[in-house]
C-alpha cells in the first residue's frame, strides 16, 4: 500500500511537477506557433490609412527590409547572404499570413520568434510603430491569393 503510494507520488512528481518547473524557467516563445490569448484577439489600434502606411513603410525599410526583403518575400540581403535557417517570413504568402491575426504578428514583433533571427522589438520600438508596420506588411499579400 505504502509502496504503491510512493510510486504514485513519484509518478505525479515526474509527470506534473517537472514540466511545470521547466516551463516556469523557459520563455513561452520557445514553443513554435505559441501565441497568448490576450494577444491573439488584439485589434490594431491604428487606422489603415495613408499616414499609418507611410509610418509603417519607414519602419519597414529601416529595420525589417534587410531580412524580409524589398518585396516582403523573406529574401532580404542579410538573410540570403547569411543563409538564415529558417528564412524570414514571406509576407507575400497569403496562405500563411491570412491565418495570422494582427495580434499574433504584434506578439512576434514584440517578443521575437524563438530559435530564429527574429528578435524582440518590445523594448526598442514604440507600440505605435509596431502596429503601423503590421498594416504595412499586409500590403505585400499577393492579390491573386486574396481572391481565393
Ligand atoms: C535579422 C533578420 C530579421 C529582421 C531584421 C526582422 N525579421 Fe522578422 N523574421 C525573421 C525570421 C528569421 C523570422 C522567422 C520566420 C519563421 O518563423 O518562419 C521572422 C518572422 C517574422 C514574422 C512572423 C511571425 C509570426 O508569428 O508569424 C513577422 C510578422 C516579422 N518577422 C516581422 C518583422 C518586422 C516588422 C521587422 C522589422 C521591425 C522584422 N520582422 C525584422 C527575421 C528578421
Amino acid at each position: 500500500m505504502n509502496y504503491s503510494k510512493t510510486v504514485l507520488l513519484l509518478l505525479f512528481a515526474v509527470v506534473f511537477i517537472s514540466p511545470s518547473l521547466l516551463k516556469a524557467e523557459e520563455d513561452p516563445t520557445n514553443t513554435p506557433g505559441y501565441y497568448p490569448k490576450e494577444y491573439m484577439n488584439m485589434k490594431n489600434p491604428l487606422p489603415f490609412d495613408l499616414a499609418t502606411l507611410r509610418e509603417g513603410r519607414t519602419v519597414y525599410t529601416g529595420q525589417c527590409e534587410v531580412c524580409h526583403g524589398f518585396y516582403g518575400d523573406g529574401k532580404g540581403n542579410a538573410a540570403v547572404i547569411g543563409k538564415y535557417k529558417p528564412m524570414p517570413r514571406d509576407f507575400t504568402d497569403n496562405h500563411i499570413m491570412s491565418k495570422k491575426s494582427d495580434g499574433m504578428l504584434y506578439y512576434s514583433i514584440s517578443k521575437g520568434v524563438h530559435g530564429t533571427r527574429m528578435f524582440a522589438r518590445e523594448e526598442i520600438m514604440p507600440a505605435s510603430q509596431r502596429w503601423a508596420v503590421i498594416h504595412y506588411i499586409r500590403t505585400f499579400a499577393k492579390s491573386e491569393d486574396k481572391e481565393k
